[in-house]
């Protein structure tokens, strides 16, 4: 199934079942073999904590049922959340209803109505980014870089296939034996699904942040001390922009 923005939409309104108040992608921390509380906590100590404050402004992009936005809230000044699936956004407004900072936007699924320019110190995406194609995340990035202040930061987990393969996802469309040859080469992984990745490189982003303004200032697949957390599963990579000056 392609990765379009109405599939995407099919997929998170209306089929998949929400279970765990949306605390229930899990495969993360068991390849590396950490717990998940563990697992969530460091995601939180590295990527959110450092870019929160009681003066801040923050989108998050796609935030589902609230599985990070839950911290968010708790340290920002100004949050928006926005999501274009109109059940996610309903399930996040009741879930938040204490939370009078909180503007929810329930959008196309390219951009961000309502954000007024140049007002966001951090945007945050995580596990939703992976589902979208290159043509999206370039909008996203364009409209990123709109609203974001100068020297902000952009924090986006995405899909990480080889490069030098994207050409190559036509193999999809070849039923089940040719899925499974793209996924071995593009992820180099040998299990039997690959989390409805989409056909992006850590070099597609890299040049659409580029094209964007916004320089690339790390992309990891792993971190704590030993490396010891991660999104390895499916060969993803965390990616950290700042608005140029
Ligand atoms: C796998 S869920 C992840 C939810 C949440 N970020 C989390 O980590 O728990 C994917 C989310 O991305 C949203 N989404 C997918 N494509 C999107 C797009 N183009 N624009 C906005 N939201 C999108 C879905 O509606 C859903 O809420």
């Amino acid at each position: 199934m392609k990765n379009t923005i109405q599939n995407n939409l099919n997929m998170w309104n209306e089929r998949h079942t929400w279970t765990r108040d949306g605390d229930e992608w899990d495969g993360q921390a068991s390849f590396h073999k950490q717990s998940y509380d563990d697992w969530k906590r460091s995601v939180i100590d590295v990527f959110l904590l450092p870019h929160l404050s009681d003066q801040a402004t923050a989108v998050e992009i796609a935030p589902g049922h609230g599985r990070w936005a839950e911290t968010l809230a708790e340290r920002c000044e100004k949050l928006y959340l926005v999501d274009l699936s109109p059940s996610c956004i309903d399930y996040c407004r009741n879930r938040f209803a204490g939370h009078q900072q909180i503007t929810y936007v329930v959008n196309d699924g390219t951009s961000l109505p309502g954000v007024p320019d140049a007002c966001v110190d951090f945007v945050w995406s995580f596990d939703s980014f992976v589902h979208m194609d290159p043509t999206v995340i370039d909008a996203y990035l364009a409209e990123i870089y709109r609203v974001l202040r100068p020297g902000g930061r952009v924090i986006l987990h995405h899909a990480g296939r080889s490069h030098a393969t994207l050409g190559l996802g036509f193999l999809r469309g070849w039923g089940k034996i040719g899925r499974k040859l793209y996924k071995m080469i593009s992820l180099r992984i040998w299990n039997d699904d690959d989390g409805w990745r989409s056909e992006v490189s850590k070099e597609v982003v890299q040049d659409l942040a580029d094209k964007n303004q916004l320089a690339v200032e790390s992309q990891v697949q792993s971190w704590g001390a030993n490396g010891e957390f991660g999104v390895l599963r499916y060969g993803d990579y965390i990616t950290t922009l700042r608005k140029r000056d």
